[in-house]
């Protein structure tokens, strides 16, 4: 994870940059820092802690460097050595500072080999192999672009890194499997880990390939492929979206995405709806075919919809669909020979997991495809097809509307997979569809419920450890209602399948446990009943998310809440969208409740780029 920046040509550059890694802030806020070039000296700021520490620090310095035209800068998410001032990037050796995002493997042999130089290390960053290698190349009578490159070929891993040298007015970056992206400014040149961050100082950026570096300087760029070719890379015009940063009078941006579900899902099925008639997913470009399966792949909740996706398809199409976690996928010599067809699952398009599982697919001759949320992201720009999500940016950590949104992509490729076997009617096809643009008014209905789990959320705030259960197709909501509470709260949560209570599960139960159950109405919902007897019989407290229509049946549970039935036949089918707005707002309130930090929640990042 991590966030870079580098500009260079504009006055103000510390200010520029700093307000860019706010942006970036989502990719790691465990402590920040800048280097600047002034009077050919180097300088750093940094500091500990979220970027408003940072800022601070700048507010006292700020008239002293209002003449800087070059800096670089770092949100850092920590993996090599603790949150202490020495290894907040920039790290630096002699006259040389570097950003780094990602992480270089084999730093341990590197190190070594210098310290055999007599290298003295200052920092317990990988990272700080890069600097010192520059600085060694560079008395060894290379120039600094000279000894960047001798760096690259000597470093391994994923990463993406910026350097600068105090007398050169020039920013050399790398990358390699981590995202970087250039930005064009009208007298200047910028370069930071997504466009976005970027997009409100240029309209036209260029994404580096992978193994692609490059140099900045004021009035140009010079981009070189991995075989240290001069190459040309595709200019692409972006809109800047100022206002993503904007919480809209909510008190976080996860409530804000919470509650923004019914508008932007109308642009997730706007974007899948062809004049009511068909729907805008093409098997055939995902090379998906009946006599073979298909594999989804994907991280974290993303995997969640991706056992969903697994239920959808296999129960309309009869396709049979493997699913895979990206982490693991990419290391146990899968057998693809079944497989025709890779679908990852990417909300960020940067996870590294999924990102590498995707190569893995590829070199196993599958077609890949991914349902992401941002466009030209990494993942996007590699697999062979994409479909977009189409929520717009989603800042809080915990991923919501995005959730959501892919769910409903899935449902729509099982529907389309499941008409063109034949396998449902056009009338049924039709029907799918009118239902599905139905569903952003729906949700409204739901989210009008706010209240009863925010006193949901009252019950078990105190609670060290709560359990969720679901069966069949909100089984995997129960495993995605654990994670978003555990990564938001911190109380231990697990998800359970109803049903496999009684293979184990079971011995948590003490007296007081909260164990919350999400229900259908699904032919399923007795068994599941049973299961929540069996809870109380041993003192668990139970609470019930339910479909209204099985009112009757869980009349003797006292707290339960009750979603209300949607119209026609599409229930129980769409029910983990709709137990998606519990899941979250139970999480949401909890969270609040302890007041941890909804947004940025400890440990965590927005984006895993590292492995
Ligand atoms: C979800 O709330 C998490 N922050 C996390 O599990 C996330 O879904 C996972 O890291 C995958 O991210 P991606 O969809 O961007 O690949």
């Amino acid at each position: 994870m991590c966030g870079i920046i580098g500009i260079i040509g504009k006055k103000n550059a510390c200010k520029i940059a700093l307000n860019v890694l706010k942006n970036l802030e989502y990719r790691g806020y465990d402590s920040a820092g800048l280097a600047y070039a002034q009077n050919k000296k180097l300088h750093t700021l940094k500091a500990i802690g979220k970027l408003k520490e940072l800022y601070s620090k700048y507010e006292i310095i700020e008239n002293e460097v209002k003449n800087v035209t070059l800096a670089i800068g770092h949100t850092r998410w920590a993996t090599h050595g603790k949150v202490v001032i020495e290894n907040t990037h920039p790290i630096l050796s002699e006259n040389i500072a570097v950003v780094h995002n990602g992480i270089i493997e084999n730093h341990d042999n590197i190190r070594s080999q210098l310290k055999n130089k007599n290298v003295v290390f200052e920092t317990s960053t990988d990272t700080e192999v890069i600097p010192h290698l520059l600085s060694v190349s560079i008395k060894n009578k290379n120039n600094f672009f000279n000894a960047c490159i001798s760096v690259i070929n000597k470093i391994e891993g994923a990463y993406a890194f910026a350097a600068i040298e105090s007398s050169k007015n020039e920013i050399f970056v790398a990358r390699k499997t981590s995202p970087l992206v250039l930005g064009l400014g009208d007298g200047f040149n910028i370069v930071g880990s997504d466009a976005q961050s970027i997009s409100h100082l240029v309209s036209e950026v260029i994404y580096l390939n992978d193994g692609d570096y490059a140099v900045l300087t004021e009035s140009e760029i010079q981009i070189f492929a991995s075989d240290n070719n001069k190459v040309e890379r595709e200019k692409i015009n972006i809109k800047s979206n100022i206002n993503f940063l904007n919480k809209d009078g909510f008190r976080h941006f996860m409530e804000k995405e919470i509650h923004e579900q019914p508008n932007v899902l109308i642009n997730t099925i706007g974007s899948l709806i062809k004049e009511e008639k068909d729907l805008n997913i093409f098997p055939e470009k995902m090379n998906i075919k009946n006599n073979y399966g298909i594999t989804l792949c994907a991280a974290g909740t993303s995997h969640y919809a991706a056992m969903i996706g697994k239920y959808w398809i296999e129960r309309f199409s009869s396709i049979p669909v493997n699913v895979e976690l990206s982490s693991e996928y990419r290391y146990r010599s899968p057998a693809a020979s079944m497989y025709s067809s890779m679908i990852v699952i990417s909300q960020s398009g940067e996870s590294i997991d999924t990102l590498m599982a995707m190569r893995e697919a590829k070199r196993l001759n599958l077609t890949t495809t991914v349902i992401t949320n941002v466009e030209n992201s990494s993942i996007d720009r590699e697999a062979d097809y994409s479909i977009y999500t189409h929520v717009g940016p989603e800042v809080g950590v915990a991923s919501t509307k995005s959730f959501t949104s892919q769910l409903i992509i899935l449902l729509s490729l099982a529907m389309k997979l499941a008409f063109n076997n034949n396998k449902i009617s056009i009338k049924k096809y039709l029907d799918f569809i009118k239902s599905l643009k139905l569903i952003p008014s729906f949700l409204s209905k739901i989210l009008s419920l706010n209240e009863n789990f925010m006193n949901l959320a009252q019950a078990i705030k105190n609670s060290h450890n709560i359990l969720y259960l679901g069966r069949g197709i909100l089984y995997p909501i129960a495993l995605e209602g654990a994670l978003k509470l555990k990564e938001l709260s911190y109380i231990h949560s697990e998800g359970f399948a109803a049903g496999e209570m009684k293979h184990g599960p079971i011995a948590l139960i003490e007296d007081g446990l909260p164990i919350i159950m999400f229900l259908a109405s699904d032919g399923m919902e007795e068994k599941s009943i049973s299961n929540l007897q069996e809870a109380i019989a041993r003192g668990g407290k139970v609470f019930v998310i339910s479909d209204e229509k099985n009112f009757g049946k869980i009349s003797f549970i006292e707290n339960k809440v009750l979603i209300p039935s949607f119209q026609g036949n599409w229930n129980d089918i769409f029910s983990p969208i709709f137990m998606s707005i519990p899941a979250q707002l139970i999480a949401y309130h909890v969270a609040r409740e302890r007041g941890t930090d909804v947004d940025q929640p400890r440990n965590l990042a927005k984006s895993v780029t590292v492995e």
